[in-house]
């Protein structure tokens, strides 16, 4: 029987005429021992529907590290490096995963204790929390009483040397139940979330291009991201904003001399825009988080420089600016209000679910806050690239540089 595919369901906190390309739940197939004809529809489907939903899977990690490895053949190691994380603990990803030791390409992630886990006896798993990394944080009473944040918007990526990854799998083990959380989004808007415990959120990319202005629309399209070396660390001492959307700009970077060994030629410079490789649909991906600088191309010969921002290319450097302008093209991608954008897809987690996300086509972020003894155990594999993303093309460029 081929794979069948069900649009996703979605909670009432999202807009159903904003997911309609948006996730599909499979069934009738294993995802852990897939014909070569049905991994082709599963990996055109991820591409067409950015989240694929497996329920009741069961597959051991070499299963996972398998199917993963399958939509980029050439890539072999985890998407920071087989060397996990430097092997420093001055990186704002040291603690929350772990490398199996048998299958090290796939990552634990979780909360509490685990004992006895695929060859290892003993490990503490940790949770992001937004206190960890916000300026700001919610009351511990409100904390206990179900408050919480975003903690952190990514894709996910070492954004210096390595490629980001196609795919991201995450596959829940253990899933703590709870009453349902609530996230602030503590920006002046008054926004809020309702989410189950321990929801990944994940919003589009598309989505986050097709709904800004033209004018956005065409700067865009000609901007590009160029991300420090050793971005993780660049930011160890620096806090984020309040939705997990950015950074505050303290002045707390640390500087580049101060930063491990880097070479200019493994500096990763991206477009703001991806495109798709089978819709060639094009999806705004930048990490909020860890921009350096932006550099903007001029509108092409032939197009309509008047009411273009930067009609002339730009290079900005100022962090402030860009955090600013950052914010102003993707905030609108996570709003959560009812009627005008519901656009927030948080994932109500259930045992052995398996979720295979085109990290390249959208954004997502470890939600919510867990007790000590609330253990929860997940499976995460994804790889870094074999190559990078693809742009907006020349066409692209134009078109929306055209008025
Ligand atoms: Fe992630």
């Amino acid at each position: 029987m081929p794979p069948s595919f069900q649009p996703i369901p979605l909670p009432p906190s999202a807009d159903p005429a904003h997911f309609v390309d948006f996730g599909r739940e499979v069934a009738d197939v294993n995802p852990g021992n897939l014909s070569q004809e049905d991994f082709k529809q599963i990996e055109e489907a991820l591409y067409k529907y950015d989240v694929l939903l497996f329920r009741n899977a069961q597959l051991t990690p070499e299963e996972l590290y398998t199917l993963v490895k399958a939509f980029d053949p050439q890539s072999t190691h985890y998407a920071h490096g087989n060397k996990q994380l430097d092997g420093t603990k001055k990186n704002i990803l040291y603690g929350y995963v772990h490398a199996l030791p048998h299958t090290p390409q796939v990552q634990i992630i979780g909360n509490g204790i685990v004992r006895n886990h695929e060859g290892i006896d003993e490990i503490q798993l940790k949770h992001g929390r937004h206190p960890e990394f916000h300026k700001t944080r919610i009351s511990e009473e409100d904390e206990a009483n179900g408050f919480t944040r975003f903690f952190r918007w990514h894709m996910d990526a070492a954004l210096y040397r390595l490629e980001p990854p196609r795919v991201t799998a995450l596959y829940g083990l253990k899933v703590p139940k709870g009453p349902m959380q609530t996230v602030r989004y503590d920006d002046g808007s008054g926004d809020e979330l309702q989410v189950t415990l321990g929801t990944t959120a994940f919003v589009s990319g598309k989505t986050m291009f097709n709904i800004l202005p033209n004018n956005l629309k065409n700067l865009v399209v000609r901007a590009k991201a160029k991300y420090p070396p050793h971005p993780f660390q660049w930011v160890r001492d620096a806090k984020a904003v309040s939705t997990g959307l950015g950074m505050e700009s303290d002045g707390l970077e640390v500087p580049l001399d101060d930063l491990p060994a880097w070479e200019e030629k493994e500096v990763k410079i991206y477009p703001f825009v991806w495109k798709n490789p089978v819709t060639g649909e094009l999806h705004l991906m930048v990490h909020p988080c860890l921009v350096m600088e932006v550099h903007v191309d001029p509108v092409p010969l032939g197009c309509v420089k008047e009411g273009a921002l930067y009609p002339d290319g730009a290079c900005l450097k100022d962090l402030e600016d860009i955090r600013k302008l950052l914010y102003q093209i993707q905030r609108p991608g996570i709003d959560p209000k009812a009627i005008t954008n519901q656009l927030v897809y948080p994932h109500p987690w259930e045992e052995n679910d398996l979720v295979l996300f085109n990290n390249r086509g959208l954004l997502h972020s470890v939600v919510g806050v867990f007790t000590k003894d609330q253990v929860r155990l997940f499976h995460q594999c994804n790889l870094a690239g074999s190559d990078a993303p693809i742009g907006p093309s020349k066409e692209d460029i134009e078109t929306w540089c055209s008025g």
